[in-house]
């Protein structure tokens, strides 16, 4: 028997609309509102151009989970993103150096069409969805944030990966200018570019994003504008931001984190609150802006949609 059952994340078809807001709103940050876009003036300049509060156009997600959403404020301003600093809070005071003028994502490798593409061109490419996805850092925080973007699948059908692909690289900007870490070289606090990997069959997944807005709005810089990776069942360095490059290539990528520090990061990063960090507990998280712990669930809630990807794996060794 086949039964359908609607995902979490879809709705009826009448409840889409255009997207050329996304192209305006982008027009209107290349004037420079960029860095104070969240500032009460230049909210009321976009009142004042019409715009409305949610700028972006999506399919909504009906959230039938019931998650509740953490503020765009807590979203915002406790972030990760070593390319300015190592200091969580800190991240969205410096963001504004990073340039996401004319930016371009080149998708390469074993793929029938590759290209060079300007990013708005790509997002016009797809419908926008929003997803609202639970978020959990390796470090024991969480959050349930609403992303604005596409799936990665839909991405990774259009460029028609050859078979001899089986994962997909990923690589963050580089540029000494956008980011105040990467100026100190070798002294930087990781090695640069920050690159992420996934294998084909969880890109493939549902449930695999690419985020280019969160709450309605274009990406913030802190949380990876212009354009982000969200795998919401796994730890969430797998989500790298500022993404200039896609490459489909047969061998499993070396990511960040496990360069860094192999006995302590994997290329999986499940989350998994059966197997601990070799440093602390993963069996419970703290969810951004609450006092009490709440317990960590086996691939973060998203048990039914991903499980069978791992089956035969031990995750423990393929952690
Ligand atoms: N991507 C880049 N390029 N650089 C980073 O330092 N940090 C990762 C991930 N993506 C990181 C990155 C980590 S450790 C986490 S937990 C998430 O981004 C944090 O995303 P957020 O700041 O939007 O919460």
């Amino acid at each position: 028997m086949n039964i359908i059952r609607k995902k979490t994340w879809q709705i009826n078809e009448n409840e889409v609309t255009p997207k050329e807001l996304f192209e305006k709103r982008r027009n209107f940050i290349k004037l420079g509102a960029a860095s104070i876009i969240s500032s009460g003036a230049v909210m009321q300049a976009l009142a004042k151009e019409d715009f409305p509060k949610i700028t972006l156009d999506f399919i909504k997600d009906k959230n039938i989970n019931n998650l509740k959403l953490n503020t765009f404020e807590q979203i915002t301003s406790h972030n990760n993103f070593y390319e300015f600093t190592t200091k969580q809070s800190a991240v969205k005071d410096i963001a504004h150096t990073l340039n996401t003028d004319n930016w371009k994502v080149t998708i390469d490798g074993l793929v029938e069409n590759p290209m060079e593409i300007d990013l708005d061109d790509l997002v016009k490419m797809f419908t926008l969805e929003e997803r609202i996805y639970r978020f959990r850092c390796v470090e024991g925080w969480s959050m349930v944030v609403p992303w604005n973007g596409f799936s990665l699948a839909s991405l990774v059908k259009k460029v028609k990966p050859l078979s001899r692909a089986k994962y997909i690289r990923f690589e963050t900007l580089v540029d000494e200018n956008s980011f105040p870490d990467q100026k100190r070289g070798r002294f930087g606090v990781i090695d640069y570019p920050y690159i992420e990997g996934l294998r084909m069959d969880e890109a493939m997944n549902e449930l695999s994003f690419l985020a280019t807005g969160l709450y309605g709005d274009i990406m913030p810089k802190q949380n990876g504008a212009p354009i982000r990776l969200v795998v919401p069942w796994k730890y969430g360095f797998k989500s790298i931001k500022s993404i200039v490059k896609i490459s489909f290539v047969e061998h499993e990528p070396m990511n960040t984190w496990q360069k860094e520090n192999p006995k302590e990061y994997g290329f999986y990063a499940n989350v998994n609150p059966n197997v601990d960090h070799p440093r602390w507990s993963q069996k419970k998280e703290r969810v951004l802006g609450s006092f009490l712990k709440q317990k960590t669930l086996m691939f973060n809630g998203y048990e039914n949609e991903v499980a069978s990807l791992y089956n035969g794996m031990d995750l423990k060794k393929y952690f």
